[in-house]
């Protein structure tokens, strides 16, 4: 399911493009969607097991309950809700990427709902959530200003009291290294940049996403490493948890 030696023009043609060549087993194993939704090469590869860990940790850390009304935000094929524990019974997900929501639909479990909306569009939802979650979406925001926009819309649709996460955070940090192994992942710097030409990874500081959400008013914001078992790319982003 990787897109190879093409030049593709942004990132919401490539999130359209991945998931249009779909040709996995077609029964929406925990595989397919991984792959579909990015982990299923190089250093960002992540197992089904491993990433169910992931997502177990996760909700423990965000305390989800099954009464919960829970929203993911850039769900993708839906791999991060077919694996939260518990299951809530109302799961909303939106995709700005038509095809990745057409297969979140046909594998969705009956308490799902996808629906193929942008981040920045989020108010026309209409309703508001307990638990916003929001895993490995940021960066590719196309400025800062989307970015400012993204979170403050975030934290709009939550409820008061409500829980918020958004992980997979490029730490800016961290940038040159990080780069330093795509350029050798990819067969050279060369090679990646015609692979990537015109498209860039945000990346940000861990001060910069405090103070954003210390403007948004929220008072408990927790930034922590992200782990995730034999993930190349996890040493090089962070998660914040947040509470309205
Ligand atoms: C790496 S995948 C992660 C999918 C899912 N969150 C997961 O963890 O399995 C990134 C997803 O974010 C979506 N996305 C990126 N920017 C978005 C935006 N502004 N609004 C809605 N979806 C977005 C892409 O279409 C893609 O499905």
């Amino acid at each position: 399911m990787e897109i190879v030696g093409r030049v593709l023009d942004n990132w919401k043609d490539i999130w359209c493009s991945k998931s249009a060549g779909y040709v996995g087993t077609g029964d929406g194993s925990m595989t397919d969607l991984l792959g579909l939704d990015g982990f299923d090469s190089g250093i960002g590869h992540i197992s089904p097991e491993n990433w169910s860990e992931y997502v177990r940790q996760t909700c423990e850390t965000i305390r989800l309950a099954a009464d919960d009304e829970f929203l993911e935000v850039g769900c993708g094929s839906g791999a991060f809700m077919h694996a939260l524990v518990p299951t809530p019974e109302k799961q909303v997900g939106i995709d700005y990427s038509a095809n990745q929501i057409k297969i979140a639909k046909e594998f969705k479990l009956e308490q799902m709902m996808f629906l193929e909306v942008d981040a920045i569009d989020i108010h026309t939802l209409e309703r508001k959530f307990d638990v916003v979650l929001v895993n490995s979406v940021i960066q590719y925001c196309p400025s800062t200003e989307y970015f400012l926009e993204f979170f403050g819309k975030v934290v709009a649709v939550l409820r008061d009291g409500g829980r918020g996460c958004v992980l997979d955070i490029n730490d800016i940090e961290k940038k040159d290294e990080f780069t330093r192994r795509r350029y050798i992942e990819h067969g050279g710097k060369k090679k990646y940049l015609e692979n990537y030409k015109g498209l860039k990874h945000a990346f940000y500081s861990r001060d910069q996403i405090l103070e954003t959400l210390k403007h948004l008013g929220l008072g408990s914001v927790r930034i922590e490493d992200q782990f995730i078992r034999n993930c190349g790319t996890s040493e090089f982003r962070f998660n914040v948890f947040f509470e309205k």
